[in-house]
This record gives C-alpha cells, sequence and structure tokens, in this order.
C-alpha cells in the first residue's frame, strides 16, 4: 500500500468507508462480525484512513468502529464527523455546527470510538445558520486540546472553504468524486490544490453502481437509501447501468474488476487525494485494496475520462440543499 500526505496526514493512499456497515445500504447492521474483519482485514492489507461519522446509525457506527479498533487505535488515522446531529435542538438530520454543539459532539464520538482524539474531524454539512469562523474557531481549540489533530469539511464550497482556511489549517475536505461524478473539478479542486489541502473522494465506486453487481434496483432492501436516490431512479438508472457496464468492459480488457478500475482512476488523479471506498465484505476490501497496484495507462484514462457524468443528482432534493458547490 502505497500512502500520501493530506496536507501534512500521512494516510493510506486507499481508505475504508464504515458507513455502509450500519447505515444507508442493503444489509447495513446485520452482520457486524463481518464488518469487524473487514476493517482488521484493512488494516493487514496497509489501510490506515477509516472513515465514520456521528450520524452514521446515527452513533452506532461508531460504536462498531470502536470495537473493531480496540488495541489497534495507533494503527489508523481515524475520521469522523459532526453537524448532522444538533444535540440541544432537533436532534439528527438537522444541521448545528454551533460551538455548543461541536463542544458536546466531539465527547460522544470520542467515548464511542474508545479514544482520547480524533485525527481528522469534519464537518459533515456546512451550517447556514453558524457562521464557518466560528465553528473553525471552536475546531481550533479542540485542535489545542489535543482531542482533534487535523481539521476538514465536507461537500462545502470555494469560499467555505477560504474562510475556514483563513482561521486554522483544513487538512481535508471530503466530497463526492468519482469518474461520473466530477463536479469538483471546476471549482473546487483548483482551490484545494492552491491551499494545499488534500482531497478525500467519498462513494468513488459510485455506491456501488460502478462495480457493474448491481443490475436492478428491485436487488436492493425497501429501506436501502439508493432507492430513494436519483441516479438510481427509472432511465437515470438505465443510463448508469450502460456506463457501468463501460467500465466493466474496460475492466474486462485488462483483467481487474470494475471497482479496481473506479478507483484506479480516482487515484489517477493525483497524489493529494484518498478515496474512502465502503464495504462490510472481507472479499471486497481485498479486491478494492488492490486496486492500489493497478496502474491504467494514459489512453485507458482517457477512456474513462471520456464517458458521460451520470445522470441525475448524487442525492434527493432535500440533500442536495444541504450542499454546496
Ligand atoms: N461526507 C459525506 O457526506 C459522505 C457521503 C457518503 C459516503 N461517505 C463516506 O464514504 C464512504 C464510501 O462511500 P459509499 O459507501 O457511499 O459508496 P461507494 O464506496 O461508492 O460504494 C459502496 C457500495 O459499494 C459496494 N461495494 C464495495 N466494494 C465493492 C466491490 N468490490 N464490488 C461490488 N460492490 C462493492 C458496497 O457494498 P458492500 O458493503 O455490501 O460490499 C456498498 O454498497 C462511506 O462509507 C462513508 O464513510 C461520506
Amino acid at each position: 500500500m502505497k500512502y500520501i500526505k493530506l496536507r501534512d496526514l500521512e494516510v493510506s493512499r486507499i481508505g475504508l468507508g464504515a458507513m455502509g456497515m450500519s447505515t444507508a445500504y442493503t444489509g447495513s447492521g446485520t452482520d457486524d462480525a463481518e464488518s469487524i474483519r473487514t476493517v482488521h482485514r484493512a488494516l493487514e492489507l496497509g489501510v490506515t484512513l477509516i472513515d465514520t461519522a456521528e450520524i452514521y446509525g446515527p452513533y452506532t457506527n461508531e460504536e462498531l468502529l470502536g470495537r473493531a479498533l480496540k488495541g489497534r487505535r495507533d494503527q489508523v488515522v481515524l475520521a469522523t464527523k459532526f453537524g448532522m446531529v444538533s444535540h440541544a435542538g432537533d436532534g439528527p438530520g438537522n444541521l448545528d455546527s454551533s460551538p455548543a454543539n461541536i463542544r458536546t459532539a466531539v465527547e460522544g464520538s470520542l467515548k464511542r470510538l474508545g479514544t482520547d482524539h480524533i485525527d481528522l474531524y469534519y464537518q459533515h454539512r456546512v451550517d447556514p445558520k453558524t457562521p464557518i469562523e466560528e465553528t473553525v474557531g471552536a475546531l481550533a481549540e479542540l485542535v489545542a486540546q489535543g482531542k482533534v489533530r487535523a481539521i476538514g469539511l465536507s461537500e462545502a464550497g470555494p469560499d467555505t472553504i477560504r474562510r475556514a482556511h483563513a482561521v486554522h489549517p483544513v487538512t481535508a475536505v471530503q466530497s463526492e468524486y468519482s469518474l461520473w461524478t466530477r463536479g469538483l473539478e471546476q471549482r473546487v479542486l483548483p482551490v484545494l490544490r492552491e491551499l494545499n489541502i488534500g482531497l478525500v473522494p467519498f462513494s468513488p465506486l459510485g455506491r456501488g453502481l460502478l462495480t457493474g453487481r448491481i443490475r436492478s434496483t428491485d436487488e436492493l432492501a425497501a429501506d436501502d437509501f439508493r432507492r430513494s436516490n436519483p441516479r438510481f431512479a427509472g432511465e437515470n438508472f438505465d443510463h448508469n447501468l450502460a456506463l457501468a457496464d463501460q467500465v466493466q468492459a474496460l475492466a474486462a480488457e485488462i483483467g481487474a474488476t470494475p471497482a479496481q478500475v473506479a478507483l484506479a482512476w480516482v487515484l489517477a488523479q493525483g497524489d493529494d487525494l484518498a478515496p474512502i471506498p465502503g464495504t462490510k465484505r472481507v472479499q471486497r476490501v481485498e479486491e478494492n485494496t488492490a486496486a492500489d497496484a493497478l496502474r491504467l495507462t494514459d489512453d485507458q484514462i482517457a477512456r474513462l475520462s471520456s464517458l458521460p457524468q451520470a445522470a441525475g443528482d448524487t442525492h434527493n432534493e432535500a440533500q442536495m440543499r444541504m450542499m454546496e458547490r
């Protein structure tokens, strides 16, 4: 496994997203033992960057990681997020990045994760009610207290990134980025590079669709998040499946899997980014991590880059309103 730096934080250049172990996707929360084995296998394979959030569950995903990382904490660059649970207000699903809420949230995350520090603490979504300077001021205090090593933002736009970075260095921005979700390239990526901020691409496998394994939304459980996601709806799904088939065709030509090709394309975009593919299965973490060794040729990268973008927004309307771009 190769390692890169998100600003001055060294991480494996392929991380592990833990969200789907506890929420959002088919089968989440059904097999914690396999999820814990998956985390352990990832560490054996050299993965260090592990990603969770307070809202995943809520809370159960951090608790699961707390159990999985017992005795292994020092092998991990542990990342979690705050700001989508309002502790003094309306609870989960409500944006709150006020300093008071952050001070409450961090204590809960530390306790559930069984640690005395978080390596990378992200604001999950920009909170329109709290100036980013106040949020980052509170985070800087947590850094000074040793509870947090580095800070990040998620789905933040260029202005917010600049304003945040002026208060305290931002180590990474975590946003959706993959071969068919490239909106960041116009406005956000140039700012990240100018300010030497790392990028952590989430959903690098197109929430599973780019792997070619999902052939119909009927395969998804009734409560699977993707059932309400525009990319999995009607004609969008058909369009996106046809794109996934093209990724699969290239993968077959070079003896790789579609997931590995999708990850290798992301890795080819720079040494300042570390995708966090999500899986709750040992076999898939082995498959995904092996993408570290896959080198695409310039022609193959160009072929993938010329595919159309996915049809449909990345999130439903209510969730899109929480995103800055
Ligand atoms: N900041 C944010 O707002 C935000 C939003 C979304 C996600 N995230 C983070 O990013 C991480 C990754 O994103 P994601 O989980 O949404 O999407 P993803 O990594 O694009 O895809 C995950 C899905 O693909 C499946 N999968 C994984 N490897 C596979 C393989 N080799 N072959 C076939 N299927 C495979 C997983 O199923 P199995 O688990 O069954 O293998 C899961 O359903 C999350 O875990 C989370 O930590 C952050």
